[in-house]
């Protein structure tokens, strides 16, 4: 049957479309960065353990529930939901998602519009030329470009407008065939910059810093960041994988593929950090504010090299391209609940919420050119309600990405019954060994580590 809400054309478009989605500024930007303020080591172990006790199983729940009921949150919620327990009511956990979705990428695509800026200077030599002095280029970043309003507006609405024409074309046609060029430039380019970074002479220290724990360093605060961390670099906990998981077929095993997702994930967030931790080491640049490295520290190194724009070139394509696959991701969250539930077409939909996120986003923007300091730069759940733009990352990061998670995981551990997930999880591929495992997970423990997160946020414990 040729489904009229559009599938993958296959396993491997639908792979490289959830892991664009995971892959993002989560991964290039925020994790190299909270690494290097708790401490490497031992972090990164705390969030490998995140990734699996509390990532992975909700993944699961997230792509089963798509699957199962072929629709996108709210209209997944109220289908799943018919005749149990709390009833319609869980269709509200549809709408936290929508929500969070609407939320994320008015400002995500404000600091993936840094990205085209930075392309934009990398091409025409001038990024190269200013990051000879590292006072030139901050001073560039912070107090030209951040504090110039109308430079953010305009960054911001052409991303959208990149985003907003890949969702309009289609699941196939679009999303798939985005995610089809540009993930595996995006891995080729992270290949290579690996391999660059192995020749250099702070590898071995970065290497170290990484993978040599120390848990004498890590703190409560440091586990639940890394938790928190894992949730938005896996897009989990407002449904994205629960819509993408609605255009997959039945031949694809659910579980295999959230493994590999999460893996993937996690394999570049690893890189991201080889990459930016050898970099720093190599040029002896204190880092005073480790939120900024990517758009101050890493060009002043780059500078130092023959190709220097190329380097830069490749390098701010990487950060545009791993964006853009999950704005793309956000922006079909938002449209597929008006395609599902308000009865829109696909064009209708996507423009008409590509619109109110862009004016909405508008405000993010202004308030970081209005108020922004380099220092104020709290990118992604550091708990910052400075401005437009850090209210509604914390509000999204801290309470609705949380919230909607540990509701996902209850409602697919307690609420569906055993038989219909595990009948959706083996669906055409036999026994699903792990099921219990799974099962155990998402009743008992992901829920627990989820709430300990929110309890955090209450207390306002949280990320210090
Ligand atoms: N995972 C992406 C990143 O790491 C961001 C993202 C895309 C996201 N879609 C999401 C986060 C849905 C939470 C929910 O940058």
């Amino acid at each position: 049957m040729a489904s009229p809400r559009g599938q993958w054309s296959g396993k491997l478009g639908f792979i490289l479309a959830a892991t664009g989605s995971a892959i993002g500024l989560g991964n290039l930007w925020k994790f190299p960065y909270i690494t290097y303020e708790n401490n490497g080591g031992a972090f990164v172990l705390v969030y490998f353990a995140s990734v699996a006790i509390v990532g992975i199983p909700i993944m699961v729940a997230e792509i089963l529930m798509g699957r199962k009921s072929e629709r996108s949150p709210v209209a997944a919620f109220q289908a799943l939901a018919q005749g149990k327990p709390g009833g319609q009511a869980w269709s509200l956990v549809g709408f936290l998602g929508v929500l969070a979705g609407f939320t994320i990428l008015s400002y995500y695509s404000v600091v993936a519009g840094w990205t085209i800026h930075y392309i934009l200077m990398s091409t025409s030599g001038k990024l190269a030329y200013l990051a000879q002095d590292p006072v030139a280029l901050q001073n560039h970043f912070g107090n030209e470009f951040l504090a110039s309003g109308s430079k953010q507006v305009f960054y911001h609405l052409l991303f959208m407008g990149l985003t907003t024409a890949a969702v309009f074309a289609g699941v196939q046609k679009g999303i798939e065939r985005v995610a089809k060029v540009l993930m595996p430039a995006l891995f080729l380019i992270l290949i290579t910059l690996v391999i660059y970074s192995s020749t250099t002479s702070g590898f071995g220290d970065a290497m170290a810093f990484i993978f040599k724990p120390d848990f004498g360093s890590l703190t409560l605060a440091s586990t639940l960041e890394a938790m928190g961390n894992a949730f938005f670099s896996l897009s989990l906990g407002m449904g994205a994988m629960l819509t993408y998981g609605s255009y997959m077929g039945r031949d694809i095993s659910i579980p295999k593929s959230a493994l590999q997702i999460s893996l993937l994930d996690t394999l570049i967030a690893l890189m991201a950090c080889v990459i930016m931790f050898s970099i720093i080491n190599t040029s002896g640049i204190a880092v005073s504010k480790s939120s900024t490295i990517l758009f101050t520290t890493i060009p002043t190194v780059f500078a130092k090299l023959p190709a220097a724009s190329f380097f830069n070139l490749i390098f701010y394509l990487l950060i545009g391209f791993a964006a853009l696959t999950s704005t793309i991701s956000l922006l079909e969250v938002v449209s597929s609940y008006a395609i599902d539930n308000l009865g829109w077409s696909r064009h209708r939909a996507v423009a008409t919420m590509a619109i109110a996120i862009g004016a909405f986003g508008t405000l993010s923007a202004l308030s970081l050119g209005a108020n922004s300091t380099l220092s104020s730069i709290n990118f992604i759940g550091k708990g910052s309600t400075e401005g437009v733009f850090g209210t509604m990352d914390y509000l999204a990061t801290n309470w609705f990405l949380p919230v909607g998670g540990l509701l996902i995981a209850l409602f697919a551990g307690w609420i569906m019954n055993p038989r219909e997930t595990r009948s959706e999880l083996e669906d055409g591929h036999g026994e699903m060994r792990g099921y219990s495992v799974w099962q155990f997970l998402i009743r008992f423990v992901t829920p627990i580590a989820v709430a300990a997160i929110i309890v955090s946020v209450i207390l306002g414990k949280e990320y210090n």
